[in-house]
């Protein structure tokens, strides 16, 4: 039988961190393409129903490994594994750098996806899927974003080595980067500054919607990616494309693009 583009039908798949905002909207969007859903979430959420949920926390190691393997039990395979689950401590520049919070962000964002990547990787049977959360953040600098920016560039290059050790096995592995999207942990900060910053400077003019980036994990995540592997997908109004304002008014000994003398 031939299925129709991007189905998921037969597919079993995890999204970490998909009680809320990105990884809520990817499990709708795997849900009606016709996946079976787990999520791995520190808390519930309110999901479509099938949708079976696991308290882990996914910087820790066994839980991680414990959940794939009984949702493989269950389900009999493991076909996807979205590792988004992440926390966002912007604004912290050098200066205010402490242990705690380093190696609290690098357990999450980064152990987290490196688990991930290995169980789910050691339980995949018939090829398969590997989608990382990575960010606009983690391909260019920006100001105060020492720990979270650094945890993000370390989830892109965990992504490429993913590829190459997993590609023989059939299993596929890819990042896909957001811009500033409309998500609980950016809309709940009070007066977040980051908001009227991502509506001025995104070529786009506005903040993404949580579905925009969940329709770049679910063409990912489908059949119809077959040869897209190590790749790295900005889903984010254009932001990291480049800079929508340059000072270049050309000086007056300049014509047709080239230096007079
Ligand atoms: N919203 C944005 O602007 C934006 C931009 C770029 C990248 N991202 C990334 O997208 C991902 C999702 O972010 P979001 O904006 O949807 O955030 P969110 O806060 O709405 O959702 C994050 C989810 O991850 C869960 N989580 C956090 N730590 C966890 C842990 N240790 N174990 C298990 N679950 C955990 C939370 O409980 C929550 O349900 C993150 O990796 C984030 O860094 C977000």
């Amino acid at each position: 039988m031939k299925l129709p583009p991007f189905s998921l039908v037969d597919r079993v798949a995890v999204v970490t961190g998909g009680s809320s905002g990105i990884g809520r909207a990817i499990v709708e969007r795997f849900v009606n393409a016709g996946a079976v859903v787990s999520v791995f979430d520190r808390c519930s959420g309110d999901f479509p129903a099938g949708v079976d949920f696991h308290e882990v926390d996914v910087s820790d190691e066994e839980a991680v490994s414990s959940a794939l393997e009984s949702v493989k039990a269950v389900y009999g395979s493991l076909d996807i594994m979205i590792n988004n689950a992440g926390i966002q401590p912007l604004g912290v520049g050098f200066a205010d750098l402490t242990a705690d919070l380093m190696n609290r962000t690098m357990a999450v964002n980064v152990n987290g996806v490196a688990f991930g990547i290995k169980h789910a990787g050691r339980l995949m049977a018939r090829g398969g899927r590997i989608i990382n959360t990575g960010s606009f953040v983690g391909l260019t600098g920006v100001p105060n974003g020492s720990v979270y920016a650094t945890s993000k560039a370390a989830v892109i290059h965990l992504t490429r080595l993913a590829a190459i050790e997993l590609a023989p096995r059939g299993i596929t592995a890819n990042c896909v980067c957001p811009g500033t999207i409309n998500t609980p942990a950016v809309t709940g900060i009070p007066d977040n500054p980051e908001i009227p910053f991502a509506e001025s400077r995104t070529p786009l003019g506005r903040l993404g919607e949580p579905d925009e980036v969940a329709a770049a994990f679910h063409f990912l995540a489908s059949a119809d990616a077959s040869y897209v592997t190590g790749a790295i997908l900005s889903v984010d109004g254009g932001i990291s494309a480049g800079w929508e304002r340059y000072e270049s008014v050309p000086p007056s000994n300049i014509s047709g693009g080239r230096w007079n003398d």
